[in-house]
């Protein structure tokens, strides 16, 4: 939004995004894959740009101008991640690559140091891939098992109890396929001082996350659904539990003093962070919670909300579609499958109109089973999008069952 205002004005919000401004196959893009990937605003793209042509440098190195600009600039990023999820310290803030990364460096890192043979990781059935397969293969190295809360029809996670040999639990903030809003304050309550890893990709993006009310230990997300570049993100972890957890990786700038009988560890947050990390990356997320920061994070909620109510009642009255995830408390992702017409074939129709879905089983493969479906095709939503959007998405679907007729 190029004024400060905090009124909401998606046409004023859409001409900050260049992107969405081309035709595809002759039509105007409507981008509705927006929890795979979000677009960037011009703030965050010139921000990096400028960064590059004026302040690049490495950083916690150098003693030479550029190198502490950079330095200012990166660690300036670092506590904008730490108020915008209410982190209490700038320490607990760990740019990772993404959030695969984050729940990979707490498996390998916290799991293999506090979780073995008997003991018994706590996930849900909605979980994405990668909150599931670093623990599985956590399990196969040290003998734990996992445990599945199951989902209902509607796709809300079912009440758990802790065992005492429950060593972890591990849960999504919101479903990449179902779009439910899990209940973290109630989970983290029965958890009973177990810790509690949220997976919050989908989260960032679209609701005020407060780390401290939430009361998680660790929590993940990835910088390029949060309008910001790829192959960046952020764990935020509680220190006393960082403290505790050997580094990751061993390298430069992890380290306090090195000789080749004995190598000691940085303080936190750089025990975590070895090597010259994304740091234009860094940057361009830091410009990124600016702009969403200016836009207000509940007024994107608020519109999204309408969004997605807007969006869930035409699409209930396409013939022939189901919607796949009905829980009370949703995100704007709407999984649907049309009877009859495998959602490729949907979402192939769809891109020749414009149209960008995801279709597929959206690295949810044990979700798509529960619901007994192959795949879904998936709709989902961001501050960008408007009910002229969700128009065009359905006259879609009627082409695709034009088609198929
Ligand atoms: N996790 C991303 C999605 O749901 C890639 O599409």
């Amino acid at each position: 939004m190029t004024t400060a205002t905090k009124v909401f004005d998606v046409a004023a919000i859409r001409q900050d995004f260049p992107i969405l401004h081309q035709e595809i196959h002759g039509h105007p893009l409507v981008y509705l894959d927006n929890a795979a990937s979000a677009q960037k605003p011009r703030q965050v793209i010139d921000a990096i740009s400028r960064f590059y042509q004026t302040d690049y440098s490495n950083i916690h190195r150098g003693v030479h101008a550029l190198s502490e600009r950079s330095t200012k600039r990166y660690e300036e990023a670092r506590i904008k991640v730490q108020k915008f999820i209410n982190a209490p310290s700038a320490r607990e803030i760990i740019f990772v690559r993404g959030t695969t990364e984050a729940i990979n460096m707490v498996a390998q890192t916290y799991g293999r140091k506090n979780i073995g043979r008997g003991d018994e990781i706590l996930i849900t059935a909605l979980e994405h891939h990668s909150n599931i397969v670093p623990w599985q293969m956590l399990c196969e190295e040290t003998g734990a098992k996992l445990r599945v809360i199951p989902v209902d029809d509607r796709g809300d996670v079912s009440n758990f109890d802790v065992h005492a040999n429950t060593k972890l639990i591990a849960v999504a903030h919101i479903s990449n396929v179902l779009g439910t809003v899990l209940p973290i304050r109630e989970i983290v309550r029965r958890a009973n001082g177990v810790p509690v890893l949220v997976d919050g990709a989908q989260a960032v993006p679209h609701m005020k996350v407060d780390v401290e009310a939430l009361g998680c230990d660790f929590y993940c997300f990835s910088s390029h659904k949060l309008f910001g570049p790829t192959g960046l993100g952020v764990l935020y972890g509680k220190t006393a539990l960082l403290e505790k957890m050997p580094p990751y990786q061993g390298g430069g700038d992890m380290i306090a003093s090195v000789t080749f009988e004995k190598t000691t560890y940085n303080t936190l947050p750089f025990k975590f962070e070895a090597g010259t990390p994304d740091i234009a990356g860094v940057v361009g997320l830091g410009a990124a919670i600016d702009y969403v920061e200016q836009i207000g994070i509940e007024n994107i909620e608020v519109y999204e909300a309408e969004l997605l109510e807007y969006a869930t009642r035409e699409l209930s009255q396409v013939k022939g579609l189901r919607i796949v995830g009905t829980a009370n408390h949703k995100a704007g992702v709407i999984s649907f499958v049309l009877e009859g017409i495998h959602p490729h074939d949907v979402g192939t129709i769809l891109d020749r109109q414009g149209i960008a879905v995801r279709t597929g089983h959206h690295c949810a493969q044990p979700l798509m089973d529960r619901f007994g479906v192959p795949a879904t095709t998936r709709a989902s939503l961001a501050f960008y999008n408007t009910k002229e959007e969700i128009d065009a998405l359905v006259r879609g679907l009627a082409k695709v069952k034009e088609i198929f007729d």
